[in-house]
């Protein structure tokens, strides 16, 4: 295999849709060999003495290229999340969250098509937080001028390489003047300079809410500070059907960690229920940056395949239940397999 990326199965749902996955990828023959590595509860149950071991960080250095399921971060008590820790080590600065409307997916809207660019490394996601006294504790806002052009321009960029025309700042500038307003002023400046062919709008966030649910077809390209932007892609996955159809990745300028925007479930971890189409959405992502970087248009030809294969199960209404149909995890799997056509 000319290849090699790492598999991170995880926790909850995590291995039955990693193994989903993969099932479907080898059967449309992706030249990659798996390095599998464990992060989450699952590493501490292998017997690592932490949630993110050095060996799961090591590898995808490594590799530089990570297919990831979701881990479970307790609420409470003395962890802190895998996912911010993992962007943070590997300075996976921009998480990527594409929203489209899926072919056979009934929902309230038509053509939404748009993508959530998330600043992944500070804010109030920097996990300062202070007990100052009984009963009074704060968590501190980080935003650094670096980390706010970085994101900014990497979603310009994006909207130039996806032939987007429009970017939107989703932000509360009104109220945190001085960190929102350093984001905002990074993003008009890089506009300004960059990219002044790409139509630019500043959103307040809450307004720009009720906008989304009003008409998301508007939205093209949403860049976002830390918290907003989680909060926003999952409302984003509402509008297209939910969890099971948003895929993710988190770029660095070295590394990139693909992952569905969905946690662990650990609802319906097990019973053969999850939707393992945004994982393997997410490897779609994967594929096609692999395709990118080395220039290998067999890369980006499969990943064609297997969403064409996808597309075509929704159609047919074979789907999970979550989307209104009766298969199960691997059953979904050996369907998608079932519409792969010939190379
Ligand atoms: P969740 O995304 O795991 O679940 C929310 C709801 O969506 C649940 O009802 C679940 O059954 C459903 N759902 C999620 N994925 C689905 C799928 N593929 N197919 C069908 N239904 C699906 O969010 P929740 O419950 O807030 O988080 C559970 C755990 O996951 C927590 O420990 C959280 O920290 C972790 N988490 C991890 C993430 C990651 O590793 N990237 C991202 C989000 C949460």
């Amino acid at each position: 295999m000319p290849y090699t990326a790492v598999l991170i199965p995880g926790d909850g749902i995590g291995p039955e849709v990693t193994e989903a996955t993969r099932r479907v990828l080898s059967a449309a023959g992706v030249p990659i060999t798996w390095v599998e590595r464990h992060a989450g509860v699952a590493a501490l149950d292998r017997g690592a003495d932490s949630v993110l071991p050095k060996a799961t960080i090591d590898a995808i250095v490594e590799h530089g290229i990570a297919l990831k399921g979701p881990c479970t971060t307790p609420v409470g008590g003395g962890f802190s999340s895998i996912n911010v820790a993992l962007r943070k080590k590997l300075n996976l600065y921009a998480a990527v969250r594409p929203v489209r409307s899926m072919p056979g997916v009934k929902t309230r809207f038509e053509n939404v098509d748009l993508v959530v660019v998330r600043e992944n490394t500070e804010g109030l996601y920097s996990g300062i937080e202070n007990v100052i006294t009984d009963g009074v504790i704060t968590s501190l806002k980080v935003a650094t001028e670096e980390a706010c052009r970085r994101i900014s321009r990497f979603a310009f960029r994006y909207a130039v390489h996806r032939h987007r025309k429009k970017v939107t700042v989703f932000h509360k500038a009104n109220i945190m003047k001085l960190t929102d307003g350093l984001f905002l002023r990074c993003a008009k400046e890089i506009h300004e300079a960059d990219y002044p062919q790409i139509q630019y709008e500043e959103h307040i966030i809450d307004a720009a809410c009720m906008r989304l649910v009003q008409d998301p077809t508007r939205y093209e390209v949403i860049l976002c500070e830390n918290l907003y932007g989680d909060v926003i892609s999952d409302l984003c996955a509402g509008l297209v059907g939910g969890l099971g159809v948003t895929p993710g990745a988190n770029f660095g300028d070295q590394h990139a960690v693909f992952e569905a925007v969905h946690g662990s479930a650990p609802d319906i971890a097990g019973q053969d229920l999850a939707n393992p189409l945004a994982l393997l959405m997410s490897a779609v992502m994967m594929l096609n940056h692999m395709g990118n970087i080395h220039r290998d248009e067999s890369l980006r030809r499969i990943a064609g395949r297997v969403r064409a294969a996808y597309d075509v199960c929704l159609t047919e209404g074979e789907t999970t239940r979550d989307l209104g149909g009766s298969l199960g995890t691997s059953g979904f799997a050996d369907a998608v397999i079932r519409r792969l056509g010939g190379a």
